[in-house]
């Protein structure tokens, strides 16, 4: 099975052209070192001696204006998941490339087109992590977690990886929160995972923008999902031309896999395709109706979508995903399900499991959308401004109590001339500007100016900090006490 590796999406001749050119550009660059011209490879980007580098497609700066949303989402998923009883887990970037290829499926999109996999200097064959769950359960078993009570219960918020074609919503780098419960069967868990995920979605103010779609898949049992798997192969026979290219493959691979396609002519043949929920066997026919009963007693509405499949292998019983109200499974914003076999096929005890990851961008796609507004935890509440060197060196004395007091502050020492220093006062929008000139120095004062209101009074220096904590108030303050850590 061909792994997708770093340079192997180089087919056209268009691109090819334009690559050679910069290639030669590059050759020729002067300022190239020596050490760079060894190690240069086909498909690196190539800076010109006029141009400077910009990041790979499909991965994107974080900037401080959208980390304040992830700031906030990371907040409430640790408070809502430590509720619940989860602690927090991160596993490497990269493991062994068999580790995702056994969970997820060689057949699935993510392990036969999407995962950056490339070999360590001894020759094995490493990826990036393409999603969260493989790693969590090489991890438990990795770490003897079977020995603690279980279920145990564990949250990460990460990055992945996937080569996926990068559009709106869809990064080759992105991240995800997930919550995974291992150790436990029963579809009253699965009904509080789904409760948790949809109680995180309402907390960041865009629950009402998705609807929970669900699905059983059943279990690998005989009598159960393989019964509908020869029944869909035998379906599909003869229509194969019919199917995008896509579909041809999984008809003969993965016949599951075509219920969800997402084209017109596939999903007109899927619409006459044999159910799953028509073969389940009695267990799981039980279990999804419970599960259902749950849903319903917490008041959690859903949509049976008898063609939700979800794209990784290792699902069994439950599958869900919290799709786009407008749009659909396109940017749904969350997915999950049950995977009940996947600590066995990954070399542990059976160990039944259910968890969940949603996309942390596409969280704050829609929190943009609705116009959600989160805490400006940077916003500064102080800039310091002085005039003359003793100024100055009253200022830095008085900028490290300012902060030490939990007054977010900030100073132009390197600026001489006030009114610059003013001017940087106004752009960074401080409420308060402190100033210290030749005058307060002889006096022992500051000015205190109220850049909203526009006046300003005088303090003794020694009450400044006081005087700034009143005005700003205890709650804005953003103290930090290493006094919680025991050393
Ligand atoms: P998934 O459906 O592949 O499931 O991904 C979960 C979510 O990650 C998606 O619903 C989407 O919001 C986000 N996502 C996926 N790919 C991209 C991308 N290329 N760019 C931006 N966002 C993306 C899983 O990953 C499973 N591990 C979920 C799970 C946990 N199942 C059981 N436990």
């Amino acid at each position: 099975m061909p792994i997708q590796t770093w340079n192997s999406r180089s087919g056209n001749r268009k691109y090819f052209r334009c690559h050679c050119i910069a290639q030669i550009l590059w050759y020729n660059t002067p300022y190239m070192t020596d050490e760079q011209r060894k190690t240069q490879k086909e498909g690196d980007i190539l800076p010109t001696k006029n141009s400077s580098f910009q990041r790979p497609k499909g991965v994107h700066d974080i900037l401080p204006d959208t980390h304040e949303y992830f700031t906030f989402i990371k907040k409430v998923v640790r408070h809502r998941a430590r509720q619940s009883g989860f602690r927090r887990i991160s596993t490497p970037i990269f493991e062994f490339t068999d580790v995702f290829r056994r969970s997820i499926g060689d057949e699935t999109d993510i392990v036969s087109k999407e995962m950056y996999t490339f070999q360590d200097r001894k020759g094995r064959s490493l990826t990036l992590k393409p999603e969260g769950t493989a790693g969590v359960v090489r991890a438990y078993i990795e770490n003897n977690m079977n020995t603690l009570p279980q279920p145990v219960e564990l949250y990460y918020i990460e990055p992945h990886f996937r080569y996926d074609r990068p559009q709106k919503g869809r990064f080759r780098q992105f991240w995800q929160y997930g919550l995974e419960i291992i150790g436990e069967s029963d579809p009253a868990l699965d009904a509080q995972l789904i409760q948790l995920a949809r109680k995180i979605t309402e907390d960041l103010g865009v629950a009402d923008l998705f609807s929970l779609q669900i699905n059983s898949i059943g279990c690998s049992t005989p009598t159960c999902r393989p019964r509908c798997m020869e029944d869909l192969k035998n379906y599909y026979f003869g229509k194969e031309r019919s199917l995008c290219e896509d579909c041809k493959v999984r008809a003969t691979k993965n016949p599951l896999r075509l219920l969800d396609c997402k084209l017109e002519d596939c999903r007109i043949l899927a619409s006459l395709a044999p159910k799953l929920k028509d073969y389940l066997c009695p267990e799981c026919k039980k279990f999804h109706a419970e599960l259902l009963d749950f849903l319903k007693e917490l008041k959690i509405e859903y949509k049976e979508n008898p063609s939700l499949v979800r794209g990784l292998d290792y699902y069994t019983k439950t599958v869900f995903e919290f799709w786009d109200k407008e749009t659909g499974a396109q940017n749904a914003i969350g997915g999950g399900g049950r995977y009940d076999g996947l600590v066995e096929i990954m070399g542990g005890q059976p160990t039944p499991a259910v968890g969940f990851a949603a996309g942390i961008e596409r969280i704050i796609d829609n929190m943009k959308r609705e116009q959600v507004k989160v805490p400006k935890k940077d916003d500064l509440h102080v800039f310091v401004a002085q005039l003359g060197y003793e100024a100055k060196k009253k200022c830095l004395t008085l900028i490290t109590k300012l902060r030490e007091a939990g007054i977010k502050t900030m100073g132009a020492l390197g600026k001489d001339s006030i009114k610059a220093q003013l001017r940087h006062a106004d752009r960074f929008c401080v409420p308060y500007t402190i100033i210290i000139g030749i005058t307060e120095v002889r006096d022992g004062t500051a000015i205190i100016r109220d850049m909203r209101r526009g006046n300003q009074k005088i303090a003794k220096y020694s009450a400044v900090v006081d005087e700034i904590k009143t005005l700003l108030g205890e709650d804005a303050l953003d103290t930090y006490s290493p006094s919680e850590v025991v050393y």
